[in-house]
């Protein structure tokens, strides 16, 4: 028994995942496996450290002290090999607005802004708010399934051709697919983004969730250039299931861009750090790699008996109704259910009516990802074991057309 078996109630604790779903659904009957976040319970070490803050009793402005930075410095040396300079580090209350800040920062409205769907949604919503204009480089998917960078398209978005991008914002790892980008893909396009000038900012948050044997390769180690010509976005929310605490940590070793990234946070008035999630963070950081090997091996196993599992699903001459690969990084699924030929909008009726799973569409990734959907495997295996029930009932019912 896995200490990542026992189920936590969420219910009736303001989380979005369990508690909003007839606002995200319209049924509050689907059991949900959508919003990134996990059904485990922080490390101890976490939870002890936020005890202790919390029984000071004083929760007057809090800053980024050298403590801080130096467990963020650390840990991306542990697990990812990466030398980060503590004083690089920037605190924002987020990734997604980091990356609002970053958008507006370092681009002027009209400006072109790369991103490659299919690909989490904020990307291409920060662009368009902030009045950039958006440029689409779809993820290409080879025959076995697998995601590829289309370089070729990409060149042609920064050359002038088909744009002149300022700014590309790389998701490494990928969600949704789960590629972990080699060094080579990583390399290919910054070299690109060093010939057109064009800024790279990375958002790394899933690194952490990298399953070996793959490397994750930060985009900032590629090289003095990536180093000075980058901006990486990492934070312990997805990694410790502390996305509640609203803390990110947005490495930026160039002086002049860190700089400009600070003025710009001052402007907003967006810069303050929280106790809460500066306390938790430090402690994961410090002391959180146990606890995350083992959470990984045990995600992996779910990821393992969820694709073991859909191939029961079958086509009359043998061919598979649903498919999916082994995720490279992040506990996110992403299932290719189009052989059942449902519209997007059809299919996510049949998840939440027919199978009661309250997923992520594909759709909402990008048109690339209609006839997908994202299954979160961050949770019990007893969750896990009920989702593959209840699709086993939707899937009979289809497949004998009742
Ligand atoms: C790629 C990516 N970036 C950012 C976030 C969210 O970051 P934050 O909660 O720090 O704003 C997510 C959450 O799913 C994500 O998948």
């Amino acid at each position: 028994m896995s200490m990542f078996d026992t189920p936590v109630n969420r219910r009736n604790t303001s989380a979005e995942k369990w508690d909003d779903l007839d606002h995200i659904f319209g049924s509050g009957d689907v059991l949900p496996m959508w919003v990134a976040d996990m059904d485990f319970r922080a490390p101890e070490a976490v939870i002890k450290a936020l005890h202790e803050r919390a029984e000071h009793g004083v929760f007057g402005y809090s800053f980024l002290g050298d403590s801080y930075r130096e467990a963020v410095a650390g840990w991306m040396l542990r697990r990812h090999q990466w030398q980060v300079d503590p004083e690089a580090v920037v605190h924002a209350p987020g990734v997604v607005p980091a990356l609002f800040h970053l958008v507006g920062a370092f681009t002027s409205p009209g400006e072109e802004v790369i991103i490659q769907p299919p690909v989490y949604p904020p990307f291409a919503r920060v662009v368009n708010n902030l009045g950039r204009k958006l440029l689409l480089n779809p993820l290409l998917r080879n025959q076995e399934g697998r995601y590829e960078m289309d370089f070729k398209q990409l060149e042609s978005l920064m050359n002038g051709e088909a744009g002149r991008a300022k700014m590309l914002i790389l998701c490494s790892p990928h969600n949704p697919v789960g590629r972990v980008w080699t060094r080579d893909e990583l390399s290919a396009l910054h070299e690109l983004a060093e010939r057109y000038n064009v800024l790279v900012v990375s958002d790394e948050i899933h690194a952490d969730l990298t399953f070996s044997p793959n490397v994750h390769v930060p985009f900032a180690a590629l090289s003095e250039q990536a180093k000075e010509h980058s901006i990486i976005c990492t934070a312990p929310s997805k990694t410790f299931n502390l996305a509640a605490l609203n803390t990110s940590n947005i490495i930026i070793h160039n002086p002049e861009l860190r700089s400009k990234f600070k003025d710009q946070l001052s402007t907003y008035e967006a810069g303050q750090a929280g106790i809460f999630g500066l306390t938790a963070a430090e402690a994961a950081y410090t002391h959180g790699d146990e606890w995350l090997d083992e959470c990984l091996d045990y995600i992996r196993s779910n990821m393992e008996g969820v694709l073991q599992h859909i191939t029961r699903y079958k086509n009359k001459d043998g061919s598979p109704l649903v498919t999916a690969h082994l995720p490279e990084a992040t506990y996110l699924l992403w299932l290719d259910f189009r052989p059942l030929g449902l519209t997007a909008d059809e299919l996510s009726a049949f998840m939440i009516k027919e199978a009661r799973l309250g997923l992520n569409s594909g759709a909402s990734f990008g048109r690339e990802g209609e006839g997908f959907m994202r299954m979160n495997l961050a949770c019990p295996r007893s969750i896990v074991d009920e989702a593959l029930q209840r699709l086993n009932v939707a899937m009979e019912r289809f497949t004998s057309g009742s």
